[in-house]
């Protein structure tokens, strides 16, 4: 495990628990590269305060990078990056009736000013946004380029 002073370094937010089968690819991935994370359900339309929130702390809390992921007009990865500055991942879920466009389009489409890391639509994007997340913590966590370079291998 990484070690580090804080218990958290990735946030995975997550629109709805209809959400985590996705992003269990993403969980499983983070684990095997060893990296500490902590997994929250807020919705940006649900529970806008408490992602808000949310967002305003991360980084006194130790986070390091927020991964998010939501489905249909997905506008919580968007959400969050606008009350930080801590790099945010966003993941579209993939949703009746519009397969995922919608939420692609919507976490994709940023306007200038605050960027949203954009993966592909479902399970291929939840296991990029893990990927991405741990060659961006390793430029800092040397220990993680290790299990990086271990996964590629494979
Ligand atoms: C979004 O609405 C969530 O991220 C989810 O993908 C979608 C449907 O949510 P549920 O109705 O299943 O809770 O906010």
């Amino acid at each position: 495990m990484v070690k580090r002073k804080s218990k958290i370094l990735v946030g995975i937010v997550i629109g709805s628990k209809s959400d985590l089968p996705f992003m269990e690819e993403a969980i499983k991935l983070l684990k095997s590269f060893k990296i500490p994370y902590g997994l929250k359900v807020l919705s940006a339309h649900r529970n806008p305060d408490e992602t808000a929130q949310y967002a305003k702390k991360a980084e006194k809390r130790g986070i390091e990078l927020i991964i998010a992921a939501a489905g249909l007009s997905a506008h919580l990865a968007g959400a969050l990056a606008a009350r930080t500055l801590l790099p945010v991942i966003g993941v579209p879920v993939p949703s009746e009736p519009l397969k995922g466009v919608e939420s692609f389009l919507s976490t994709l489409q940023m306007p200038s000013g605050v960027p949203v890391a954009t993966m592909s639509i479902g399970k291929a994007g939840a296991k990029n946004s893990a990927i991405l997340a741990a060659e961006i913590l390793s430029l800092k966590y040397p220990e993680i380029k290790k299990g990086l370079k271990e996964y590629r291998k494979k």
